[in-house]
């Protein structure tokens, strides 16, 4: 049951299209020589291993689901629409650990009593929360969803830990999904997804949640931040998209000269070369905005596709394959023809 009045009507078949498109980021800039006054790192090094030149930082007054309600808003307008029936909030950042933050998020754009939850999915959440979302489109429990990912990273990095800060960045990008016929440009198409949960220490904050409980108030900082095996994530990073972006170009009927955009989850712009070279997707089909905003995690390939979309980079009729991989570890492909008149604001 629908509960929004002016709620996209589910005909007959449906297949969830993209509508709307949305992003914001804090004002707040951080470059690396700003990261070097206090960590023994370069902006060489981070720009030559990470691409990295600058990424932003919340205030520590802002919260994700602050981030979450701009880039919501954004993409409600991008689309036309005031309503919707869910709001699917993916981010690894919440505002509490109880309750979730996308009722709140819900609450301040006006949603009424949409039903509103969160999704963990690590760097992979958004393209978790646009499946779910596909998911109660198809089967009619909702004619429209706004998926929001949204992260506030800069609340669980460790600021001297030159492993993690010079990566991660704050932000937020949001879609709004509405029903429409199978086949319609903008319909999302099979997901390939998957986790390895026995590798689960690789990107893990070990403490605040129900384990480890007793030496929560005792627990030194690095076990109250992200710690991460770079070299090890990186490495299944670059096999499980490749796989995960092949399976899906193929259950969409797509040979992989035939993406004529790669919308990679920006962790590292080296994954992302590799990634490319062995798909054989060359790099002027692989738009990339990780210089300028960093490891946005669960926001990463909204903010791209906003970016990506604002710039021209995405034109009507594209085939556009999508790819993420982060904490879990998780990942997730799947595909789109690009919408006709989309307008996404940032
Ligand atoms: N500045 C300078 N040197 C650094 C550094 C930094 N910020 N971070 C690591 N190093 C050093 C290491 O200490 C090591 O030195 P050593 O050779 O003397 O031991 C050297 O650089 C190489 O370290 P390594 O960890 O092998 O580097 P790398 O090429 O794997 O790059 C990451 C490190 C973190 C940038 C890279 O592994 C990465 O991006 N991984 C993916 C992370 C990610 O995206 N996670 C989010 C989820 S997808």
């Amino acid at each position: 049951m629908y509960e929004s009045e002016d709620s996209a009507q589910a005909p007959a078949a449906t297949t969830a299209v993209l509508t709307g498109l949305g992003a914001w980021l804090p004002p707040r800039e951080v470059t690396n020589d700003e990261l070097c006054a206090h960590l023994d790192t370069s902006d060489a090094w981070i720009r030559e291993r990470i691409g990295i030149s600058v990424r932003r930082r919340a205030d520590p007054k802002t919260a994700t689901g602050d981030l979450a309600a701009e880039a919501g808003a954004r993409a409600l307008r991008s689309a036309g629409v005031t309503q919707a029936d869910a709001v699917v909030l993916a981010t690894t950042t919440p505002d509490h650990p109880c309750p979730a933050t996308a009722p709140d998020v819900a609450a301040r754009l006006g949603l009424g009593n949409a039903a509103a939850f969160d999704i963990a999915a690590g760097c992979s959440g958004f393209l978790y929360a646009t499946t779910v979302a596909a998911g109660l489109i198809r089967s009619g429990t909702a004619g429209r969803v706004l998926v929001i990912g949204a992260e506030t990273m800069s609340a669980v990095i460790d600021p001297e830990d030159r492993a993690t800060a010079p990566i991660f960045g704050d932000g937020a990008g949001a879609a709004v999904l509405e029903a429409g016929r199978p086949g319609q440009a903008g319909s999302l198409g099979e997901v390939v997804w998957g986790s390895d949960g026995g590798r689960a220490d690789a990107i893990v904050i070990p403490v605040g949640g129900s384990r480890n409980r007793d030496g929560r108030d005792a627990a030194p900082k690095s076990e109250r931040h992200v710690r991460m095996r770079g070299n090890e994530v990186l490495r299944h990073a670059v096999r499980r998209m490749t796989a995960a972006a092949t399976r899906a170009a193929a259950a969409a009927g797509w040979a992989l000269t035939d993406v004529d955009r790669l919308i990679v989850h920006q962790a590292n712009a080296r994954i992302s070369a590799a990634v490319s070279e062995a798909l054989g997707i060359p790099p002027e089909r692989v738009p990339s905005n990780i210089a300028t905003v960093g490891n946005t995690a669960a926001a990463s390939i909204p903010l791209l596709l906003t970016d990506a979309a604002a710039d021209g980079a995405l034109r009507p009729g594209d085939r556009v394959l999508l790819v993420a991989f982060g904490s879990g570890l998780a990942w997730a492909a799947t595909t789109l023809v690009w919408p006709a008149g989309l307008q996404a604001e940032r």
